[in-house]
Order: C-alpha cells, then sequence, then structure tokens
C-alpha cells in the first residue's frame, strides 16, 4: 500500500471570545480561529475496514461495519475514534464509495479543554477523505459532516466549533441565523490558559439546560444580557477598544458563573492573569475546567503567562488565523 496516494488535511482550533453556552439558547457569539491545527492524513485500503489511529490520545483500531477491533486502547478506543469514523463514513457515502480507509489524526490542541479539538479533527478528517476520493467538498458540506460528529459528542452543541474550525476568522455565530465574518485588522492579544482539568462539554451543557429548567425566568435574563454583551464587544473590537473589551470579557465571565460552568481551577487562572496586568480574563468554551483567555497587550503578555503558570496551568500565546480547513501540499 506505500505507493497508494495519501492526502493530509488540517483545521483550526477555536477559542470562544464571548457569548459561549448563551449561544445554545439562540444568543449571538464571537468566536476566533487559532493557529493550532489538528491534522489529519488519509490513504486508501485494499479492504472494507475504517482504520483509524491517534498516535496523540494512544487510541487505533479498526471499523468494520458495526463491529470494532481495538489496537491500542481497549473500549475506550472505540468511544474516543466513533466520532471519526462518523465523519469518515459520511463521506464515503457521499462519494459513493465502497472501499476501506486508513486515517491518521494529529494535534497539538489538548483534549476537552474548551478549544474544539474534536471540531477541528473533524473538520480535517473530512477534508482529508474527501479530497482522497476526489469529491469537491464545499466548505458548507465540510462543516454539515464535522457537525454531525460533534452531535455524536456532545448531544445538543451550537455548530459553533465546526463552523469556526471549518471557516477561520472571526465570527459572529448564531446557532438558527447562521454567522458572519467580521473583518479584523489588528491581531487580538490573547493568552490561552489551560487548567489541566478536562472535562465534557455534553454534560456542562447539560448543567446549564438543568439550571434554566430551574429557574428560567433567570437564566432566560442572563442569556439575553450575555447577547448583549456580545453585540457590545463586536463594537469595541471594530473601533480596536481593547479596555471596553477586557472589561465585557470579566462581565461575561461572571454570567458564565452565575449559570455554573465556572470551577476552581479556571477561577484561580482567571484572577492571577487580571493580577498581573490582563485587561480582563475569561473561561473560555463549556468551562468546568479546560482553557480560559485573558486579553494581554503584548507588554503584559509574558508576566500573564507567568502568573498563570505559577498559579499551576499551562499557557501560550495565541494567534489569530484567517484560515479554515485546507489541504496539506
Ligand atoms: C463549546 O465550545 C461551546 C458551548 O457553547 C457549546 C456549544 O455552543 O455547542 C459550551
Amino acid at each position: 500500500m506505500g505507493d497508494l496516494l495519501e492526502v493530509k488535511a488540517s483545521a483550526p482550533a477555536k477559542t470562544i471570545l464571548f457569548g459561549e453556552h448563551f449561544v445554545v439558547y439562540g444568543e449571538p457569539a464571537l468566536v476566533l480561529a487559532i493557529d493550532n491545527r489538528a491534522y489529519a492524513s488519509a490513504k486508501i485500503r485494499a479492504d472494507q475496514r475504517i482504520y483509524i489511529k491517534s498516535p496523540s490520545m494512544g487510541f487505533s483500531g479498526f471499523f468494520e461495519r458495526e463491529s470494532f477491533q481495538a489496537e491500542h486502547g481497549g473500549e475506550e478506543a472505540r468511544v474516543k475514534l466513533e466520532p471519526i469514523k462518523i465523519v469518515v463514513q459520511k463521506v464515503l457515502d457521499l462519494s459513493k464509495k465502497e472501499t476501506g480507509v486508513n486515517v491518521e489524526v494529529s494535534s497539538s490542541i489538548p483534549v476537552a479543554a474548551g478549544l474544539g479539538s474534536s471540531a477541528a479533527v473533524a473538520a480535517s478528517v473530512a477534508a482529508a477523505v474527501g479530497q482522497l476520493f476526489n469529491i469537491k467538498l464545499s466548505k458548507e458540506e465540510i462543516f454539515q459532516v464535522a457537525f454531525e460528529a460533534e452531535r455524536f459528542v456532545h448531544g445538543t452543541p451550537s455548530g459553533i466549533d465546526p463552523a469556526v474550525s471549518t471557516y477561520g476568522g472571526v465570527l459572529l455565530f448564531y446557532k438558527d441565523k447562521g454567522f458572519t465574518g467580521i473583518d479584523v485588522e489588528e491581531d487580538i492579544p490573547l493568552v490561552i490558559g489551560y487548567t489541566g482539568v478536562e472535562r465534557s462539554t455534553g454534560e456542562l451543557v447539560a448543567r446549564v439546560r438543568e439550571g434554566w429548567e430551574r429557574y428560567p425566568s433567570i437564566f432566560n435574563r442572563i442569556f439575553k444580557t450575555g447577547g448583549k454583551v456580545v453585540l457590545r464587544a463586536v463594537r469595541a473590537l471594530n473601533t480596536g477598544d481593547f479596555r471596553a473589551l477586557g472589561e465585557l470579557m470579566n462581565i461575561n465571565h461572571e454570567l458564565l458563573c452565575a449559570v455554573g460552568v465556572s470551577d476552581e481551577s479556571l477561577e484561580k487562572l482567571v484572577y492571577v492573569a487580571r493580577k498581573a496586568g490582563a485587561l480582563g480574563a475569561k473561561l473560555t468554551g463549556a468551562g468546568g475546567g479546560g482553557c480560559m483567555i485573558a486579553l494581554s497587550l503584548p507588554e503584559q503578555q509574558e508576566q500573564v503567562v507567568k502568573a498563570i503558570e505559577r498559579a499551576g496551568g499551562t499557557a501560550f500565546i495565541a494567534r489569530k488565523t484567517e484560515e479554515g480547513v485546507r489541504i496539506e501540499r
């Protein structure tokens, strides 16, 4: 099989600047693609099996119809690799091919951390397998396929993660009304801090839903206020008003605390970042651990990174990328 064509594709991770969780209830969210990418390579097999390998997660195995045979990682491998198999199968169906495929994924994006690693992997796999079979998948089709895998992983996601991994850039995203790209000329100076605590997006979305069911009028007001914060943040971005952007991040964070998705590990990193000079800081993504972001001007970034690391997190400076999913040459 060594001489068979191998195709490689990649897609970016994301960070939600404003509006996570509230977006599930129809409010807008502002999301940014960052230049940490997931990669997928795909190769045709001589048999009908779908072989998936993720060396960074330590899982690999073969899918054949409904059965699964783990190579590494036992039964857990099936759970972790199933969303990738859904993507491969969907693209095989679209291409009307009945052949097997080898897919290998690699990514430096921390898993279950709020940076959309599963969506970035799904988008890159869809693009690689589509290219392998020479079907010209549009970005909309790649998004839809990746969204399907996200539904399998997270239950009732808004679609924000696969949208930004597919299209890149900065998006103002509505679950029901679609999204628009926002032109942001300047870089958005961000430090990302990872608590090291893995969590499940599906469980956190369910937690907010429980709160909403118990206190609908209170939660509805929080969601609406969250939506207003997002629209005000778009204005601040358009005018390059980083001071307002930072203050709005702090407000957004407190609203997320109110719906119960922050935790001790996040609070610690958010507060040390603010103290080290960040203009604002908030959790990003589903919360419950995972990552936080701090808006920090370049001259403060080093200090903010150090403060997060002293508090036990890992930190890096994130750069925006305009490039969504792409075939790697
Ligand atoms: C997860 O990255 C963002 C959430 O708003 C869930 C979603 O929108 O699907 C928490």
